[in-house]
């Protein structure tokens, strides 16, 4: 028994959104909290339409997904999570933003609430010595779209301890039904770490005109059966999230293989973020996604 009844989620994007969809659709509680309460409310919205899109494919009924969006709450407010037995962080991919939330959120939790990360690429120890209770600190990191792909990571600092550890994999596997795999406080864990470098190449190739957009992905979809290419991917990840996990991997490592490419950068400060904004190395504004546009 993980006693985790009721769960915290920071920031209401395209992450938060999917982890409290699954946590809801399992029967829990859920606070759903960003910087303001529109924003908390259009996250929820976002639940809400993808709980219809699941119904309508039948994979879950109208009874089920009225009660799932009958136990989720929003908030503008951290102090509102404080009866969540489990707070799952999934903000900007910045470290000085989690880094203050982690400071909040372990004055707001009740002293008896796991902090969970769900950072792509931060060290959790750097997380958890923002914390007075680094023991109850873990990286629990969930996959894009939440509610489809079946791993979470779980990632226990050196402080993290084994009852933490335990618990939140039980809460991922028995009441979410997720795969786990257990990954070290390195920057990127186990699949960021293999994946970021390839979405990095790809970028590298659209900068250096070696094919098109389009001709990169169907290379990878056609030629090695992945079931989307590389940028794609990336503009589904979301371009300033790519590029922030690439920082984070290279002042890990220093391994020029890591470091975002000029492309990226400028894309991400153009405002072409992928999918979220519309735009991306795909357009995807009107009718779903259109050609590619030229960014190199
Ligand atoms: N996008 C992915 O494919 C993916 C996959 C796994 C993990 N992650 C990680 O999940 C986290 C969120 O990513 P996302 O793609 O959902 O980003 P996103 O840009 O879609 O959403 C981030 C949300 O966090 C909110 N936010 C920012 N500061 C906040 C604060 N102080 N308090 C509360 N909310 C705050 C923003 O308003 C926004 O709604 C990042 O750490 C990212 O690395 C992303």
């Amino acid at each position: 028994m993980t006693g985790i009844k009721h769960v915290g989620v920071v920031g209401a994007g395209q992450m938060g959104q999917g982890i409290t969809e699954v946590c809801a659709r399992a029967g829990l509680q859920v606070t759903l909290c960003d910087v303001t309460e529109d924003r908390a409310r259009a996250g929820l919205a976002g639940v809400a339409d993808s709980l219809l899109r699941a119904e309508k494919r039948g994979a879950v009924t109208p009874e089920d997904r009225a009660l799932a969006l009958a136990g989720v709450s929003v908030t503008d407010d951290l102090s509102r999570l404080s009866k969540a037995d489990l707070v799952i962080e999934a903000a900007v991919e910045d470290e000085q933003a989690k880094t203050e939330l982690f400071r909040q959120l372990d004055k707001v939790a009740d002293p008896a609430a796991v902090l969970a990360s769900n950072t792509s690429s931060i060290p959790i120890a750097r997380l958890a010595a923002a914390t007075g209770r680094p023991e109850a600190v873990v990286g629990l990191h969930f996959f894009n779209p939440v509610p489809v792909m079946p791993l979470v990571e779980v990632i226990p600092s050196l402080h993290t301890s084994k009852a933490t550890e335990l618990r939140v994999r039980a809460f991922a596997a028995e009441i979410l039904g997720k795969k786990t795999v257990v990954a070290q406080d390195r920057a990127g864990f186990v699949v960021n770490s293999l994946l970021v470098p390839y979405l990095l190449a790809a970028v590298r190739m659209v900068s250096a005109g070696t094919a098109s957009a389009e001709d990169i992905d169907t290379g990878m979809t056609a030629g090695c059966a992945h079931p989307m290419g590389p940028l794609r991917l990336a503009d589904l990840i979301g371009l300033d999230t790519v590029a922030a996990i690439g920082e984070a991997l290279y002042e890990e490592y220093r391994e020029p293989l890591y470091a975002p490419p000029p492309l990226l950068r400028r894309m991400v400060e153009s405002g072409l973020l992928g999918r979220k904004s519309g735009q991306g190395f795909f357009d995807y504004r009107v009718a779903g996604e259109g050609p590619a546009r030229s960014t190199s």
